[in-house]
């Protein structure tokens, strides 16, 4: 696919059938990841891979989260927790924090910001629906995530991916994206 194509086709797929995605195609997305550009090759990226069992985990805690955050709102968290069920892999991506370096610190978010990218569009090669999630079931600010994927020393979650094959059905009655137009983003200096 060329490559304006695939920018412009890559979207935000939430939705996915019931079907395992090999891990060949998984491996092929988290390679894709390592090649993003990044400050001095400190290659800061750290992936976490859930499925299966860590799944069911992964559901008890993102339920633990809902019920805390929405008391009020049941339908809300019982929706929320669907999703989570009705997904076949989830990736926490984290990046390296230097200590002592704020500077090489905020540059590894923004190299590892480049390569869930990567995975996203390679993902869109590969047939397969990919979301990057921050809030939500995402779990990206709470500390229990951090927990889940053992604690890490120095390492913060900036992402959780969620894929798989996209349903066809939703895929359909997707609106299309917009953008706003470069030139209401651009000053020429
Ligand atoms: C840093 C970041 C965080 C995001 N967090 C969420 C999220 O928590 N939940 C969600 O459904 N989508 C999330 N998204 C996906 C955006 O909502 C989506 O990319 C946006 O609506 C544009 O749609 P498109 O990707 O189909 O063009 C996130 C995207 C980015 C880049």
């Amino acid at each position: 696919m060329d490559t304006f194509e695939l920018l412009k086709s890559r979207r935000a797929i939430r939705n996915y059938e019931n079907k395992p995605v090999e891990k060949e195609k998984i491996e092929r997305l988290l390679e894709a990841a390592t090649w993003a550009p990044n400050d001095r090759m400190r290659e800061p990226w750290g992936f976490y891979v859930v499925q299966e069992e860590a799944k069911s985990r992964y559901e008890r805690l993102a339920k633990e989260y809902l019920e805390e955050r929405f008391p009020t709102k049941p339908h809300l968290v019982e929706s929320s927790l669907k999703v989570v069920s009705t997904t076949p892999v989830i990736i926490i991506v984290t990046s390296d924090i230097v200590e002592g370096d704020e500077e090489a610190t905020g540059d590894n978010e923004y190299a590892v910001c480049c390569a869930i990218h990567s995975m996203w569009l390679a993902a869109k090669d590969l047939g397969l629906g990919f979301v990057w999630r921050t809030r939500g079931v995402g779990l990206v600010r709470d500390r229990r995530l951090h927990e889940f994927i053992g604690s890490p020393n120095h390492k913060k979650i900036i992402g959780t991916v969620y894929l798989g094959y996209p349903d066809q059905e939703s895929l359909e009655k997707m609106k299309p994206s917009k953008r706003t137009p470069f030139s209401d983003k651009t000053t020429w200096l």
